[in-house]
């Protein structure tokens, strides 16, 4: 990066409203001045990551990410930090001169161009055979599913020839080389050095990547016999299956626009939303919902409305959706289908749509769908389960207003657990109790010695250089003392750190954290993410504000002497090595005697 681009990210970091970014992302949690959220960098149950609009950082108290808003997208999105740029100046819609020459046009990426070249006519080739006399028994089944034309065309359904050579022959035609074709995923090896189309014989669904672009197929066999139901492309150079969700492309504008998006199972489900005019759905092409999947639909910021099937495995996999779900802050309802047996083509085909209709519109919350599912399919075994639910339970109870909610909810616990309804309900209050005693989260001073323990030993030395360190944030006067006094911190990412304000300070009138970071994002250092969130929680933190003459000198004596104690105990330690127990304790006692001496 040079220079210029240095000073675009910085004057987009100076407008950008952090809270604006991360809530774009992250469901936040209001808490004095700073917003909670919960932290997608680490295992997060509890909102742990603090976002602060006055110092524009993000800071997880647990993991130790932070940064400013442009590396908080770099981080979540996994993007450049150009790309970044971008992405923000996108959110607070600022776009200062110079930002569109920033990222290089994107490397065009040979391989991909053509794998999506070759899929592209690939999917003409299917959707042109399915309106050939060979293409007759495709078009047949696929009307047989209530699929007419106007559908198949909008998801682009298609048909594969018996004949599998010819769709390879098609696409050598083409002027895709084996080698591409190979790649698709799409050709089986047959012997003698010939290829056939893996699909031959089934009813095709593209599978598109978030921008439409085909990247795969699930092709479906036409009659009940042993081969598979559906069967999906290979994974590729270009398809991952566990990225993607079927039909986000179409649904992504749908959603935003409702505000909701229904997630199903299967292609006909989706088919049967769109039937009855919903097109915010999409399908997970089974029965998992994976991290890369859940990132794609956070990016929407609307409500997730499970509809995996009523069966009990399409149950306990949404249980364990809810849970991922409810761990990252993201808001959702689970549509409330226990015991149905009929997936929502089903339902549409056999009940009508209005019966879709109430189906799809009857949810439930976590809360009422967890009980249910625990109260019918009955999965807890032993005492430990049981009072571990309980014990989830209890916050939420706590927080209910309602008596009648609360006495539902106590009731079904209770017939779940066999715990009396009373017991739970002293719990509840106890729960209660703690709550109004303020034993939540707190974000305490020092925090950061969590995450660096050999910190712990040297606190008071580590203390005083932090605090000296976050003046220096913020006020030149600060670093010109460090560089005429302290001969470098002791702690060593303190140390880069107060580089970097050095040379900030060399170049700038005033100090500003905003500026520091980008020197650091920019420089080759391999551990610049450590000294990055090192800076992100220090500036969090509250140390005093008023920075004097006094406070200053008070700093460097503490930092002085405590160096001066920790050298000579590194060299106590260094002559102890190597010498018999008795002599060590000789040598021990002596050094103290000379420390008593020397403090009296
Ligand atoms: P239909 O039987 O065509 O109505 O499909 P369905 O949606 O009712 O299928 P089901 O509930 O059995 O499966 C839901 C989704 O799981 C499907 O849409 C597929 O994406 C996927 N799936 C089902 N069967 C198979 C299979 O045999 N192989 C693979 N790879 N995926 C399957
Ligand atoms: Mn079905």
């Amino acid at each position: 990066m040079d220079n210029s681009s240095v000073s675009i990210a910085q004057d987009i970091l100076n407008h950008a409203d952090i809270v604006k970014v991360v809530g774009s992302y992250l469901t936040l949690y209001k808490q004095g001045r700073n917003y909670k959220a919960v932290c997608p960098f680490h295992d997060d149950t509890n909102p742990s990551l603090v976002v602060s609009p006055e110092k524009k950082m993000f800071k997880c108290f647990v993991c130790g990410t932070g940064g400013n808003a442009i590396t908080f997208v770099q981080k979540y999105e996994h993007i450049s930090y150009g790309e970044a740029m971008k992405k923000v100046a996108d959110i607070c819609d600022y776009h200062p001169a110079g930002l569109d020459n920033i990222s290089r046009p994107k490397k065009v990426d040979e391989k991909r161009e053509a794998l999506l070249k070759c899929l592209y006519d690939l999917n003409l080739y299917y959707q042109f055979s399915l309106n050939t006399p060979e293409g007759k028994a495709g078009l047949d089944y696929l009307e047989s599913r209530h699929l007419d034309t106007v559908l198949r065309n909008k998801y682009k359904l298609g048909y594969a020839n018996k004949d599998g050579k010819s769709t390879i022959e098609f696409l050598k035609k083409k002027g895709h080389s084996i080698k591409t074709i190979e790649d698709t995923g799409i050709a089986k090896m047959i012997g003698g050095g010939s290829y056939a189309d893996m699909n031959e014989g089934r009813v095709t669904f593209p599978i598109c990547d978030p921008d439409g672009n085909v990247i795969g197929f699930s092709a479906r066999r036409l009659v009940n016999d042993d081969t598979a139901k559906y069967m999906n492309s290979p994974e590729t150079y270009l398809f991952h299956k566990s990225n993607n969700l079927y039909n986000f492309h179409i649904a992504k504008e749908a959603a935003k626009l409702k505000g909701y998006i229904y997630i199903c199972e299967g292609f006909m489900d989706v088919y049967a939303l769109a039937r009855i005019g919903i097109d915010a759905a999409v399908a997970i092409m089974g029965t998992a919902l994976t991290s890369e999947q859940i990132a794609l639909l956070r990016t929407l910021n609307v409500e997730l409305r499970l509809c995996l099937d009523g069966d009990l495995p399409g149950q306990s996999a949404m249980m364990k959706i809810a849970k991922v779900l409810s761990a990252n802050g993201i808001q959702f309802r689970v549509v409330d289908n226990q015991g149905s047996s009929k997936d929502p083509d089903e339902i549409l085909n056999e009940d009508g749509p209005k019966a879709l209709e109430e189906y799809l519109n009857k949810m439930v919350s976590h809360n009422d769908f967890a009980l249910n599912y625990y109260l019918r399919s009955n999965p807890l075994k032993t005492v430990e389960e049981k009072k571990a639910l309980v014990k989830q339970f209890l916050p939420i109870l706590a927080n209910l207003n309602s008596q009648l909610e609360l006495d539902s909810y106590l009731r079904k616990l209770s017939q779940i657990t066999g715990f009396n309804v009373e017991s739970i309900r002293s719990l509840v209050k106890q729960a209660r109790m703690q709550a109004r005693t303020g034993e939540g989260l707190k974000v305490e001073k020092n925090l950061f010695q969590n995450f660096h323990p050999e910190r712990e030993a040297l606190q008071k030395l580590v203390t005083a250089e932090r605090e000296l360190l976050y003046q220096m944030s913020r006020n030149k006067a600060a670093v010109a003392f460090y560089e005429q006094n302290v001969g470098g911190f002791y702690d060593d990412i303190y140390r880069q750190l107060a580089n970097f304000m050095v040379e900030y300070a060399l170049t700038h009138d005033d100090m500003d954290v905003s500026g520091v970071m980008v020197l650091v994002e920019n420089s080759d250092l391999e551990n610049k993410d450590e000294i990055l969130n090192d800076l992100s929680s220090l500036v969090i933190e509250t140390h005093p504000d008023e920075c004097n003459k006094q406070l200053l000198d008070n700093l460097l004596s503490t930092i002085d002497s405590e160096k001066n104690r920790i050298t000579s105990e590194d060299m106590l330690n260094d002559s102890l090595k190597g010498k018999s127990e008795l002599e060590k304790a000789r040598i021990i006692a002596e050094f103290r005697r000379r420390e008593m001496i020397k403090k009296k």
